[in-house]
């Protein structure tokens, strides 16, 4: 038995997360929405007053409202306000140099970040980020765990503002030392070798190897990055061969860096979507839970940086677990043969067409 004390015809709220309204009501800031977005680079930015940067906020369908990520630009000579948050954030700078600053309890870290730096920001550290150039703007992406942790408190004041150090980093250590983890021989552990560290200054100068399970030519590395639930992985796929397609959990956000090329996500015995790769700037796609993805470069080579929910050291569930391994070995890759015969050919046939129209033949799958 309840007591009714107001009585309404349907319900007011209007299905938005606590994060979805932040953004575009509270912010007043567009929110864009899809399976992938891009270009990235030159997509406009619209002011985010409070950071003194320009930002434009991206919610990608297969983040599942876990990750956050938006494109942030900071004008020439300018700063980003101080900024805190109860929250993982892993940036990788696109264009521009400049520095950043970390507040921690044992003081304050700064390094100098340029084209292709890759860093975290730890835990409720408040930090500034500052265009080095008095002539060009800076611009970088986010990826941050801010909507599940906005979705469950719903506080601004505790979100933002929340004064308590949960010293993630060590302040005396140069943030750019790395742990290096190099690959077990049944790759159980990690398949390639793995970096845990606070700061990349270039994400390509980082040794790579051999990741055998994607297919041949292919260079990987891994980082596990501030003790954060976000990890990374920059990977060099030889294009021109067939990409053997796996899946796993939300929320990896996977940029395609250089290279020309396009990605497929399906649904087992469901929706295809196609995402072509902006050529000379960078797109990003988020796969959406479990549907079957590939990356198909119609070039030579091509570059992919992937920033996701899944730490190898913190994770956070087990969707990715063996996302590596074959099915056959309880994992979560698959190879063409194991393809249904219609799809296979229609993704082979759709491949050597646009591998044609760049003038290059595709070489016949193993
Ligand atoms: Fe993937």
């Amino acid at each position: 038995m309840v007591t009714v004390r107001e009585k309404h015809t349907g319900v007011p709220w209007d299905g938005r997360t606590a994060y979805e309204k932040w953004v575009e009501d509270d912010l007043g800031l567009a929110l864009h929405r899809g399976y992938a977005f891009g270009p990235l680079k030159s997509f406009p930015v619209a002011p985010w007053a409070e950071r003194g940067i320009g930002a434009a906020f991206v919610d990608l369908i297969g983040a599942e409202s876990l990750a956050g990520m938006f494109v942030g630009e900071l004008a020439p000579g300018k700063s980003s306000a101080p900024w805190r948050q109860l929250a993982d954030e892993c940036i990788y700078i696109m264009a521009g140099h400049g520095n950043a600053t970390v507040e921690t309890a044992k003081g304050k870290v700064s390094f100098e970040w340029g084209p292709r730096s890759l860093f975290a920001i730890p835990m409720n550290c408040r930090y500034q980020l500052h265009n080095g150039s008095g002539s060009e703007p800076a611009r970088f992406v986010s990826v941050n765990t801010i909507p599940i942790v906005y979705n469950l408190y719903r506080d601004r004041k505790f979100v933002f503002g929340l004064d308590y150090d949960f010293n993630r980093i060590e302040a005396d250590i140069d943030p750019s030392e790395a742990v290096l983890f190099e690959p077990d021989p049944n790759h159980n552990k990690t398949a390639v070798n793995l970096y845990e560290t606070t700061f990349v200054p270039d994400v390509l100068g980082v040794q790579r190897s051999s990741f055998r399970e994607k297919g041949v030519g292919n260079n990987t590395a891994y980082f596990e990055m501030a003790n954060s639930v976000i990890s990374v992985h920059i990977a060099e796929h030889p294009g021109l061969r067939f990409f053997n397609p796996h899946r796993h959990g939300p929320s990896a956000f996977v940029f395609n860096l250089s290279g020309k090329g396009y990605s497929l996500m399906w649904q087992e015995n469901g929706a295809m979507e196609r995402f072509d790769w902006p050529e000379d700037d960078i797109g990003v796609i988020v796969p959406p839970n479990m549907w079957w993805h590939g990356h198909f470069g119609t070039d030579p080579v091509s570059v992919q940086l992937a920033i996701k929910l899944r730490s190898r050291k913190l994770p956070i569930n087990h969707l990715f677990d063996k996302s590596h391994k074959h099915v056959s070995e309880g994992g979560k890759l698959i190879h063409y043969k194991d393809l249904d015969p219609d799809l296979r050919s229609w993704i082979w046939n759709t491949y050597v067409e646009e591998c044609a129209k760049n003038g290059f033949e595709v070489m016949a799958p193993a």
